[in-house]
């Protein structure tokens, strides 16, 4: 019998601080809120905080125990959040070497989160562009990156988007023979991927159109946040201007907040701002971004 339709949402950013967990979070609530069932999945290995933000202060089994060979299956290390429809897979807190799983470690952890059983599975990769982060990213088929409009968040948002470009691509180009292209001239700041593309097709017409179609469905969306007045909206138009200009990446604004002391406030009551403030004007952008995603989501069927 057919049953669900699913989704992977991933929420990166390159830079810590930003609001990927509080964003994660909230779209997961948002999503559960409006029937879906969902599995958020911490994926910030080493500095986990997601649990805190549904205030699971006991301790309880987390996706280091499934690294660990602990549980066989990640399902098993999916915990309640007090919030109807949405578990929590929790990350792994200050644990030597949790942020290094092995190749075969990781590949089993991402077979498992695409596994889980949900309507939609959310992840939060966590900090960084270390390959943890990008293929955990890459899992998703709508991926959404967070930012805001400050300089280094712009600046490591970009790179982000840039390593996850060239992660995507170095299959299709090695598939052909090209392994050592991304280590030349392409991985230079000034280089714009459309002539690159541009370039290996002349020279191979079926690799520049496979590279093509790989971008075509990367899914990739951004999250502006911690505006302090509404015209910084700009910096994050600018940066998808940059993003179509420079990777050839189609990425829309999906949703701008303010920085909201709704916000400030949920996070030390250990409650996402959906469930104290509903109609705060940040659940408001939570829940728009949430819909759009799921209303432009790839949806793939599974038999039951
Ligand atoms: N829209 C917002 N309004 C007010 N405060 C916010 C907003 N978004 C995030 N914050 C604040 O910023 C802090 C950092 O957010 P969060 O922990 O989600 O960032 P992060 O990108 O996940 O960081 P890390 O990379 O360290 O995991 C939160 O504690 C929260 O108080
Ligand atoms: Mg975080």
């Amino acid at each position: 019998m057919e049953r669900v339709a699913r989704h992977i949402v991933s929420v990166g950013g390159g830079k810590g601080g930003v609001g990927k967990s509080v964003v994660a979070a909230n779209l997961a609530v948002a999503m559960a809120q409006e029937g879906h069932r969902v599995a958020l999945v911490d994926g910030d290995l080493g500095a986990a905080n997601l649990h805190t933000l549904f205030g699971l202060t006991q301790p309880g089994p987390t996706l280091q125990d499934f690294v660990d060979h602990h549980l066989d299956s990640l399902e098993a290390a999916r915990v309640e959040t007090g919030v109807r429809r949405l578990t929590l897979v929790r990350g792994a807190n200050a644990v030597f070497g949790a942020a290094n799983p092995t190749h075969g470690s990781k590949q089993r952890l991402l077979r498992h989160v695409a596994a889980l059983d949900a309507d939609v599975v959310v992840i939060d990769v966590g900090a960084g562009t270390a390959f943890n982060q990008l293929d955990l990213f890459d899992l998703a088929d709508r991926r959404l990156v967070v930012l805001t409009p400050q300089l280094t968040s712009v600046e490591n948002a970009y790179g982000f988007v840039k390593a996850a470009v060239f992660r995507t691509l170095a299959p299709v180009l090695k598939a052909h023979g090209f392994d050592d292209v991304l280590d030349g001239p392409a991985r230079s700041e000034a280089t714009k991927l459309p002539a690159f593309i541009a370039e290996v097709a002349a020279c191979s017409p079926k690799l520049g159109a496979e590279l093509g179609e790989a971008l075509q469905g990367f899914g990739l969306s951004l999250f502006g946040n911690l505006m302090h007045e509404p015209r910084e909206a700009q910096v994050f138009q600018g940066v998808s201007r940059m993003m179509r200009d420079f990777l050839s990446l189609e990425v829309p604004v999906l949703g701008a907040a303010r920085s909201m002391r709704a916000v400030h406030e949920s996070v030390n009551h250990r409650r996402p701002v959906l469930v104290t403030h509903p109609q705060d004007e940040s659940s408001v952008v939570f829940r728009r971004v949430a819909n759009a995603l799921l209303a432009a989501g790839v949806v793939t069927r599974r038999a039951a």
